[in-house]
């Protein structure tokens, strides 16, 4: 119980650790430590197949790896480039991506999160000719949906100057997942990107490396899909057969990811999930649909950035022992994993707590009037309690027993919405839970509940997606029909009563 008297302590301690950290007529911006092992602790949720948390590296072993801070150029649209761009960008020097110690103002700190936000590649697979190929190629920018900016950059996409005189593609940036870009060109920070099909991109991808040879497929897909998403806590492990398919199932498998979903590092080819939109993260007390992580303060999310931007996840351990540690060199980092400095991390977070809805086109109307309505008589504000839209709680999947402890640590509601549970109990981010997610901004969505296998609001209120010959609007035409389960809610509202509740949801 949170008493008086711990009130008082808790405040006496965090004034003493501000005390003790901030030197005298510091910048009102001081980044917190990301990574102290008391802030780690409670920080992961345990796993469901085991009941602990997965081990995080500790803070000493953190600070020890080296930092990585490196500046990164924009990639042009075919055709879109300036004159002249390649040779100029082969003219400069590596050079850090923030100069660090310029931030003073509120102003700056957030410029600067932008910039990693956009700039910050992931410093995993280094460069690839290949791949530096492909970009040039319009018919392979037009295949992939690769999002495009006002000024004909490719969102996501960056180049990198490690060595002057050699330009290298980086891998993916914040920027890949997390923009949407309008038909104009204006870019939307934070929701999920719903233009480019991750799934089939890859399957392209898997195809073009099986062409090359069987040990490049191996050693560009293979081995890194192991790392990926093996689960070494589970035996056998739920996603080792899917390494032995051929190339072509494989990519045929890849296909099968709905648009807005994405075979995240740590899920599982077989329960991808959807990507989140970043805005208004700052108020969720749960980070990812399973809830992995809580988000109890700003150095959380410097956590949870970090863990993404330099992989420092891969050194997480998911069960004991060296044969169940994840292979650093099969997941292109061989050549050792870096950090992003603290006020990099903390830019990045300030920067992305910063963000703010687009101007919702869809407004009220006797119709979403109707729709609030029935919203409320249905017991949906329940669980998604205005005005975050959400309750902040955690769900059971379907068949999760936690025990009675982390029933009252997690706060989690004892009840199951029903949905596929695969994601929550036999992946790295499998807690056993689904968050309520928030429905703020659902008109942005292409893709509903965790996995996205829902592509409109429409068909998610529609008891038709409960019949094995459902084929959802979003799937590609090769994905074979199935049921969608689970989220029973607003099914058997009249055609009418659907058609309210879907304008009111759109009005969020
Ligand atoms: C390749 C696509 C991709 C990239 C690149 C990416 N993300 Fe994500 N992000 C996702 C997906 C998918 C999820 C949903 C994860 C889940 O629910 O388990 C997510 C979830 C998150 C969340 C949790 C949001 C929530 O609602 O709980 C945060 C925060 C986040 N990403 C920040 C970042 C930052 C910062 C970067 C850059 C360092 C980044 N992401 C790069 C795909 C991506
Ligand atoms: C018992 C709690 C609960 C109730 C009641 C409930 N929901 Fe949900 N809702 C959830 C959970 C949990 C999910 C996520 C399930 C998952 O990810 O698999 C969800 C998902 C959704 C989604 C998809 C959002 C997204 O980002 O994927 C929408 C839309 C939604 N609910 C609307 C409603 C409406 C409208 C009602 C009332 C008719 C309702 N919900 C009733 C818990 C609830």
């Amino acid at each position: 119980m949170f008493s008086p008297s711990s009130a008082i302590r808790f405040i006496l301690a965090a004034y003493l650790c501000c005390v003790a950290l901030s030197p005298p007529g510091a910048a009102q911006d001081t980044p917190p430590r990301a990574w102290t092992d008391a802030s780690m602790a409670g920080y992961r949720l345990p796993l469901a197949a085991t009941g602990q948390p997965p081990r995080m590296i500790s803070g000493d072993r953190y600070y020890a790896l080296s930092e990585y801070n490196l500046k990164t150029y924009p990639v042009y649209a075919p055709g879109r480039e300036p004159e002249g761009y390649i040779e100029w960008l082969k003219r400069q020097d590596p050079a850090p991506l923030v100069d660090v110690g310029s931030l003073r103002t509120r102003k700056d700190w957030l410029a600067a999160g932008r910039e990693v936000f956009y700039g910050r590649e992931l410093p995993r697979f280094s460069g690839s000719e290949d791949n530096y190929q492909l970009v040039r190629d319009p018919r392979v920018v037009a295949a992939y949906g690769l999002q495009i900016g006002k000024e004909g950059v490719l969102l996501g996409l960056r180049y990198v100057v490690r060595q002057k005189g050699k330009i290298e593609l980086g891998t993916d940036t914040c920027a890949m997942c997390h923009t949407q870009a309008l038909e104009d060109g204006t870019v939307i920070e934070g929701p999920p990107n719903v233009h480019t099909p991750f799934g089939p991109l890859m399957g392209d991808l898997t195809r073009r490396y099986a062409r090359i040879s069987p040990a490049f497929l191996k050693e560009r897909r293979i081995d890194h899909m192991r790392e990926d998403y093996r689960a070494p806590f589970l035996n056998p492990d739920p996603g080792e057969w899917i390494l032995h398919l051929p190339a072509d199932q494989i990519a045929d498998l890849y296909e099968r990811v709905p648009l807005g979903v994405y075979a995240r590092t740590n899920t599982s080819l077989e329960w991808p999930v959807k990507i989140a939109n970043l805005i208004g993260v700052g108020d969720m007390k749960f980070f990812d649909r399973t809830g992995t992580a809580r988000n109890r303060d700003i150095s959380d999310l410097m956590k949870y950035s970090g863990s993404i931007a330099d992989v420092s996840d891969a050194l997480t351990e998911y069960a004991p022992g060296p044969e169940n540690q994840l292979n650093l060199a099969h997941m292109g980092l061989g050549a050792g994993i870096r950090r992003t400095p603290d006020a990099m991390l903390y830019a990045l977070a300030l920067y992305v707590q910063s963000l703010k809805p687009p101007e919702n086109p869809n407004g009220e109307t006797p119709l979403t009037r109707r729709g609030r309505r029935i919203f409320d008589q249905q017991g949906c504000s329940g669980c998604h309690t205005p005005p975050l839209y959400t309750n902040n709680r955690l769900t059971l999947a379907r068949g999760f027993r936690p025990s009675a402890k982390i029933m009252q640590e997690t706060g989690a509601m004892d009840v199951s919405v029903g949905t596929d549970p695969n994601l929550a109990l036999k992946t790295r981010k499998g807690t056993g839970f689904y968050r309520v997610p928030s429905l703020r901004m659902v008109w942005l969505e292409r893709a509903f509940l965790h996995d996205g296998s829902v592509g409109s609001l429409e068909e998610l209120f529609s008891d038709a997606r409960l019949r094995p010959d459902f084929h959802s609007s979003n799937w590609p035409a090769a994905t074979p029909p199935h049921a969608v389960e689970g989220h029973p809610f607003g099914l058997s509202l009249k055609p009418s009563d659907r058609e309210a509740l879907v304008a009111f949801l759109k009005t969020l």
